[in-house]
């Protein structure tokens, strides 16, 4: 699919993931073939104010390339002048609007998911920020504020008129917090509805199957991958694969999952160095090790290693020991 004049490679979209999708992550996974990669959700009022750590967020590495920058904030003209300054300062492929974030501090001030009940402001939104930027701009939303405030439809045909360039749609209202299940018949209703915008699912995809069936049921253009890609970054991989050739790639072995792993690492120090690359590893390499024997007491052990090569040592003889129990058990 295209995202205007973006041709993205078959797959699936990284998903914006606050505290996750930081440089490191978004490199790898674009190296296994996520179609496009977004940032997590930066602040407008910090951009407009060019604050250092705020801008210092937008930046990325050309590998990222096709990366979208998500913007949050409720003040139309803020977001706008936050956006130029994004195109100015570093020129992503994408800026995308947040429409969607749940947690109490945005929505106190009327950003994130709180824009869901101010439909209008929502247009005002998408108005100023297209007035004042060349590139793609895309959006990403949740159904609604909740059972008795679905906006899915109005606001895809508010994107569909006003020229967003692709919207992405988390099948859950904000009610919904992260619980229950995405709908994804209400992003159906999305994508019947508009006639231009290309329409990108969202919600619960972890697996290839998934990913294939929700665009068969819904007809959107394209699935995008938050939680699922988080330890399984090759989930991109299998998903294009699979579209591509129609056949399934199996999950990397233990011995392959260490390579990925130590790869993910090299790339945080490399962005961070090796003091404060380390600790935020952490929570990748938690969901790397997720649901293997051991697992448990092995993150025990390795949250206070302090330096690479020890890591290194610890992950090599932890899925090592991992393979060798597949081995015998499958003899
Ligand atoms: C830890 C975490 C951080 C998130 N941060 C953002 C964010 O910064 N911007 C955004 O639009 N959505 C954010 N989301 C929502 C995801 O992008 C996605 O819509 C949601 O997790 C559902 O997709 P999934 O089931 O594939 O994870 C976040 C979700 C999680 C779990």
């Amino acid at each position: 699919m295209r995202i205007r004049e973006i041709q993205l490679d078959s797959g699936a979209f990284l998903a914006p993931l606050c505290g996750v999708t930081t440089r490191p992550f978004r490199r790898l996974c674009r190296r296994f073939g996520a179609s496009i990669v977004f940032s997590e959700t930066i602040s407008a009022d910090g951009l407009a104010m060019m604050n250092n750590r705020t801008l210092d967020m937008t930046r990325f590495d050309p590998e990222e390339r096709p990366i979208g920058i998500q913007i949050f904030g409720c003040d139309p003209d803020k977001i706008a002048l936050a956006a130029k300054i994004v195109v100015d300062q570093v020129n992503p492929d994408v800026i995308d609007l947040n429409f969607g974030c749940p947690v109490p501090k945005f929505v106190k001030k009327d950003k994130g998911a709180a824009l869901l009940r101010d439909t209008a402001r929502i247009k005002k939104i998408i108005q100023a920020t297209r007035k004042a930027i060349d590139i793609p701009l895309t959006a990403k939303m949740r159904t609604g504020w909740d059972e008795s405030t679905i906006v899915v439809k109005e606001v895809a045909r508010i994107a569909d008129g006003e020229g967003v360039d692709a919207l992405s749609i988390h099948g859950r209202t904000r009610a919904q917090g992260y619980q229950g299940v995405a709908n994804w018949e209400r992003i159906g209703d999305a994508v019947q509805t508009v006639s231009r915008v290309p329409i990108i699912g969202n919600g619960d995809v972890t697996d290839v199957a998934t990913a294939e069936r929700r665009m068969q049921e819904t007809g959107c253009a394209a699935v995008m991958v938050g939680r699922g890609a988080i330890g399984n970054p090759w989930i991109f991989r299998q998903i294009a694969h699979y579209m591509q050739t129609g056949t399934a790639l199996p999950d990397p072995t233990p011995r392959e999952r260490l390579q990925i792993c130590l790869e993910h690492l090299d790339l945080q120090i490399e962005d961070r160095d090796e003091q404060r690359g380390i600790p935020e590893f952490r929570r990748h390499l938690s969901a790397y090790t997720k649901g293997l024997d051991g697992a448990s007491a092995f993150r025990n052990q390795i949250n206070l290693v302090p330096t690479r090569a020890i890591l290194e040592e610890m992950l090599t003889e932890f899925f090592e020991s991992v393979a060798r129990k597949e081995e015998v058990h499958a003899a």
